[in-house]
């Protein structure tokens, strides 16, 4: 039997990076594949946008966590908008290792900016201190059950996590099927709306809302400004 946990780890540990290249940082080394994918990462790189727009008028003062913060991209573009402290959280190593030397090339101190190695489908012990959690391109790897525990996990807090957008099965999730299994990427899911609703309904969490836009769907309780 497969460990379920220990595969998305080394899958995510040995991609990370070479994802992140193909979004963030266009002079990474990256292979063919990743280099393939290009074209259909442009949406990601509006999401992230989005994410940072919804959140940014309620960082001020708080604590917030970033779960699958991969090497802390969108953690480090809010420390601009001065929350008390922020954590960032992912299940790879490696992921984990370039966010705190990303912070430490930036000269921001550990009091301000954290991260942590840990598979948020196991543990979320390190939520309780905090005020917003976010989530963003990680539900995918989620099962229903493992969203439906993280719920749970959240209420009482604001939070913002991105879902994957069910559709017509077109040449994009094609072309997306194809990624994956040439990637083998151990799990990606995908959820309805209706599904989601259900989750949320069940967890006590009921004064939620959803972005849902150009393939970009986001589910959050943060106040609309
Ligand atoms: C699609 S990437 C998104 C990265 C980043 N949030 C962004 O939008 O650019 C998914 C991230 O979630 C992390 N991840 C996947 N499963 C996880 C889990 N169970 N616990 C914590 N992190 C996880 C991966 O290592 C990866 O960094």
């Amino acid at each position: 039997m497969h460990d379920q946990k220990s595969d998305q780890q080394s899958y995510w540990d040995n991609k990370i990076l070479e994802w992140e290249g193909t979004m963030y940082a266009g002079n990474a080394r990256v292979s063919l594949l990743e280099r393939l994918a290009v074209p259909f990462r442009t949406q990601l790189k509006k999401r992230l946008l989005v994410a940072e727009e919804l959140v940014k008028n309620h960082v001020a003062d708080r604590s917030l966590c970033d779960l699958g913060c991969g090497s802390g991209v969108f953690i480090i573009r809010l420390l601009k908008y001065n929350p008390r402290n922020l954590v960032g959280v992912d299940i790879a190593p490696s992921g984990i290792e370039a966010a705190k030397r990303h912070a430490s090339d930036l000269g921001i101190t550990e009091s301000r900016v954290s991260f942590l190695c840990e598979d948020a489908r196991v543990d979320s012990s390190f939520l309780q201190e905090v005020d917003i959690v976010t989530g963003i391109g990680l539900l995918d790897y989620f099962q229903k059950h493992e969203i439906a525990s993280l719920f749970r996990a959240v209420k009482g807090k604001m939070f913002l996590f991105s879902l994957p957008t069910e559709g017509k099965l077109g040449a994009r999730e094609i072309l997306r099927g194809i990624y994956l299994k040439i990637a083998s990427c151990p799990g990606s899911y995908s959820c309805s709306r209706g599904e989601v609703d259900g989750m949320l309904t069940e967890a006590g969490i009921d004064n939620y809302w959803y972005y849902d836009r150009e393939r970009i769907r986001f589910v959050t309780n943060l106040p609309k400004v």
